[in-house]
């Protein structure tokens, strides 16, 4: 049996699986089709068509979705790359624009590509004056991701010159429009929560800068960037940047799959990351830790998360895909000292209460049977709050990170010619047909 290549020229095989159907005796043949490293994929893109039978996984937990060329991760074994490049050597020797540009276009930017490159972002970091009045439709105690996924999906009724997602040129100027607005609408956010004016972006600032720029300073005094601050900031952007298929990327690669604009389908992907499963763990990481308040509690939580009949778990540790220790938290843990230490808090009694909870937690062998480590989102929070970042802000930041894995993501799936209009199909157990019954007869 042969296969077509596939839309990015992945090696066609002539291995094959096949399917035997007890019921009927029947075998049937499907292609295996192996990728340029990890699990290889089943096609059972005909089995409908031949069987009449669907395949069932809710939570796409065996369930290849699509080909991809952007992030691969073996969670066996704890590693994450980015077009190749593992993360622990993006975060130690790239920077947050470098990481941008490799996942939109494949490659790392030479010293011009990459000076462009931060030059385009940084001419489109301004929103329009007009987008400033949806803020007011909010009461102040607006939880920021509420405002995100208003403002993000308002941004489609202002960009009528860049909708046209079958045009190359609208779709690379849709993504630096949306790599570059994020981080002004987070900050916006932010500052309407505490009823301060909003900044204007420099252009004079890195990105990870510009952000913190926007984010904390006021028109009464210069804001100088603290340069330990900006190092941790655009590190913890490199590390939520892309993580292959998770639960918003999805989101937004369906909602693009349709041919929504791309900025409706990144504020799908913002609603679907602000969930405390996904993104919005970094925020409850905070809670669970104030929750335990002391280093005597933490053998009482530990005990409610193993409860099976208690629906507490650990925020920040466990992962779909990691059964061993995400490589980001461990970045994330070092980054979390040099800030701490830095800002002259080393004891952070946070810092030494998240740090116990781990040791305990992986010493305890519910943990470790069922292969439970820190994800990205236990130490992240700590190292925000030490930033002054409010929690209310964590799965904004997340988001403001993730934005350019989810456009990469949704330019990817754009550009694919066999990409077709995501439709699951069911396990149907409800209610087989039956004759209406008037109400006068029931
Ligand atoms: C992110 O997908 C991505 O890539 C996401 C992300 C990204 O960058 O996009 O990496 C970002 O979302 C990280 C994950 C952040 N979420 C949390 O930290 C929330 C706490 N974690 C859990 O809710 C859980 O671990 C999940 C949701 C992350 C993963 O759960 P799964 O894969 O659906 O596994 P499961 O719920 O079936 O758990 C398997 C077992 C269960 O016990 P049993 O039913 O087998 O007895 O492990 C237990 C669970 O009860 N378990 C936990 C636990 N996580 C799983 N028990 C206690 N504490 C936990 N945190």
């Amino acid at each position: 049996m042969t296969q077509k290549k596939s839309a990015t020229g992945s090696a066609a095989s002539n291995e094959y699986v096949t399917l035997t159907d007890h019921t009927t005796g029947e075998n049937y043949d499907f292609p295996l089709m192996p990728g340029s490293t990890g699990p290889k994929v089943i096609d059972v893109r005909s089995l409908y068509g031949q069987t009449g039978h669907f395949t069932y996984d809710p939570g796409y937990t065996s369930t290849g979705a699509c080909e991809s060329q952007i992030t691969y991760i073996d969670g066996e074994e704890g590693v994450l790359m980015h077009r190749g490049y593992r993360i622990e050597e993006l975060a130690e020797q790239s920077d947050f624009m470098e990481v941008c540009y490799l996942l939109l276009n494949g490659e790392l930017p030479n010293k011009a590509e990459k000076e462009d490159f931060e030059s385009t972002i940084t001419n489109h970091t301004m929103v329009h004056e007009q987008l400033s009045y949806f803020f007011r439709g909010f009461r102040r105690d607006a939880h920021p991701m509420a405002i995100m996924v208003a403002v993000v999906g308002a941004l489609s009724a202002f960009y009528h010159d860049s909708l046209d997602v079958n045009d190359e040129r609208q779709r690379m100027i849709t993504s630096h429009r949306l790599i570059a607005k994020v981080p002004t609408i987070a900050a916006m956010a932010y500052k309407f929560s505490v009823g301060q004016p909003f900044v204007y972006p420099r252009n004079d600032l890195t990105y990870a800068e510009n952000f913190l720029h926007m984010m904390f300073a006021v028109p009464a005094e210069e804001y100088k960037v603290d340069p330990v601050l900006a190092k941790a900031m655009d590190r913890i952007l490199i590390l939520h940047a892309d993580h292959e298929q998770n639960a918003s990327t999805s989101t937004v690669r369906l909602a693009g799959s349709t041919g929504a604009n791309p900025f409706a389908s990144i504020s799908a992907g913002i609603s679907s990351l602000w969930g405390p499963a996904h993104g919005g763990a970094n925020e409850a990481v905070l809670a669970m830790l104030d929750q335990i308040g002391s280093v005597d509690k933490i053998s009482e939580f530990v005990e409610k998360a193993k409860d099976p009949d208690d629906e507490f778990r650990l925020m920040g540790f466990g992962h779909r895909v990691y059964k061993n220790y995400d490589p980001r938290a461990k970045v994330m843990q070092q980054s979390c000292h040099e800030v701490l230490d830095a800002l002259g808090i080393r004891d952070e009694p946070l810092l030494k209460l998240a740090m116990e909870l781990e040791r305990l937690a992986l010493e305890d062998d519910y943990f470790v049977s069922k292969k439970l480590f820190p994800n990205v989102d236990f130490y992240s929070g700590i190292i925000l709050k030490a930033m002054n970042f409010p929690t209310s802000m964590f799965t904004v930041l997340f988001a403001v990170a993730r934005t350019v894995g989810w456009i990469s993501q949704w330019k990817e799936m754009i550009e694919d010619p066999t990409a077709k209009l995501g439709r699951p199909r069911q396990l149907y157990t409800g209610p087989t047909e039956r004759p209406f019954v008037p109400v006068s007869k029931r």
